[in-house]
């Protein structure tokens, strides 16, 4: 692999967390992704199911993990299924751990080969009573491709009719939101790329570039940096693009006199950063452009002041929606009638700012956290305002990463990223 493992200690507390969770007499599945094709014989790049990656760090497909605190065997507690690998598969198939490379990297000791799945697990299940199985439960999650995981739940719930059946998905919600140091470094990794991406671009883009000769600068520093690229479908987005939240087409010519939305950030070893900046074409703010985004850095300067422990979700965008209808009001976009109008429901600012101001992140992009309950210390967020005008030809957002400390402010991930507006100037004039 191109990046620096975790300890395999991480792995081991991990999956102590996961199984102090369990009910007695029960065990718990996990399963890599798929490799999804393309047609023909071609594929996507592999990506690991960060919940198997989160509880093992394994990093290869057709992998299968097995908890089972209460198994009558000790060595049937902790149990990872991988594809057989021998001298002469190497050759066909291209390198696969081995069962000591497994067991050093993951903390397990017994490592099977996937074909004894069935038979063992058949064992296993008339010891438990209780089988856990890991739906999607993400409450951004629209997916429907069946995974891996869901065919093994349905082949499971067909199999094993008499089991009763338990969630791992809260669970592994809870004990992911709240990140380790070595996770934390991880994260601190991706946004440093990320950093070297940024600089490399603010030289570069002038009147005429096109958006995705941006996309290729970026791509190339973040691979170059031991990344696998980038950490979600980069947005690149000059005009009145940057109004069209989700545009990835990255296909059009920068102007002289635009603004440029750059929603842009390098993986690590799986954790991801997420960055957003907005520059000018040319290299200086126009007037309107210049009050627009220190409006915004007002507003992401105060948003992260309030993300500290006991923070709730629903407050917060609460207040953060006050700070914001304040500075619309001062930029003349929305006016005194508008806020008397408003409802609950469907408050004024939401017409210029309609999105989230942030999310937890790590292992994915949109991080797993039960946002229902107080935000905790070691929670890493993004903060990410935006005003977004149509009629005016931009929208400005920006976005840095940020972990809860136990008191104060929390500890930006991103601060030697450049986000004042005269630091991009000048840099860009450079
Ligand atoms: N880049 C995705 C997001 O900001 O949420
Ligand atoms: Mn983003
Ligand atoms: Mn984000």
């Amino acid at each position: 692999m191109r990046y620096q493992p975790l300890p395999a200690s991480e792995y081991i507390n991990n999956r102590k967390n996961f199984m102090a969770a369990m009910q007695p007499k029960s065990l718990a599945v996990f399963n890599s992704n798929d490799i999804y094709p393309v047609s023909a014989d071609s594929t996507l790049p592999f990506e690991q199911h960060r919940d198997i990656f989160y509880l093992c760090g394994v990093d290869q497909e057709e992998s299968i993990l097995v908890l089972f605190p209460d198994a009558v065997e000790a060595r049937h507690r902790e149990i990872l299924f991988l594809k057989e690998t021998n001298a002469h598969i190497a050759v066909w198939e291209g390198a696969k751990l081995t069962q000591e490379q497994a067991q050093k990297q993951t903390g397990i000791q017994t490592i099977y080969w996937l074909q004894d799945f069935e038979r063992v697990f058949f064992e296993l299940a008339a010891q438990c009573d209780t089988m856990y199985f890991n739906r999607n439960e993400h409450y951004r999650a629209a997916v429907e491709t069946q995974t891996r995981e869901d065919r093994f739940i349905a082949w499971a719930q067909k199999n094993y009719p008499a089991h009763k059946q338990a969630r791992s998905n809260p669970i592994l919600q809870r004990l992911r939101s709240v990140k380790s140091d070595f996770e934390i470094a991880q994260i601190q990794k991706a946004c440093d790329i990320t950093e070297k991406g940024f600089r490399r671009i603010l030289n570069f883009v002038k009147p005429g570039v096109w958006e995705y000769e941006i996309e290729a600068e970026f791509a190339h520093e973040f691979l170059k940096n031991r990344s696998k690229g980038f950490a979600y479908t980069p947005i690149i987005a000059s005009g009145n693009n940057s109004n069209v939240l989700h545009y990835i087409e990255n296909n059009q010519q920068c102007q002289a006199g635009d603004l440029l939305l750059l929603d842009v950030a390098a993986e690590y070893g799986n954790y991801s950063s997420d960055m957003t900046r907005t520059i000018p074409v040319s290299g200086q703010f126009s007037k309107r452009q210049r009050a627009v985004y220190d409006a915004v850095l007002r507003v992401k300067k105060e948003a992260t002041q309030l993300l500290t422990p006991g923070t709730l979700w629903k407050q917060y965008h609460e207040e953060v929606g006050k700070v914001m209808t304040a500075e619309l009001l001062q930029l003349g976009l929305l006016d005194p009638s508008d806020v008397q109008n408003q409802s609950p429901e469907k408050p004024a600012y939401k017409k210029y700012f309609m999105h989230g101001t942030s999310h937890h992140l790590g292992l994915d992009t949109h991080d797993y956290g039960l946002i229902l309950e107080p935000m905790q210390a070691g929670m890493v967020f993004t903060v990410e305002p935006g005003i977004y005008i149509p009629e005016e030809g931009f929208g400005i957002r920006l976005e840095d990463d940020v972990v809860i400390q136990p008191s104060g402010a929390p500890k930006n991930l991103m601060e030697n990223i450049p986000l004042e507006a005269e630091a991009i100037e000048s840099l860009m004039q450079a």
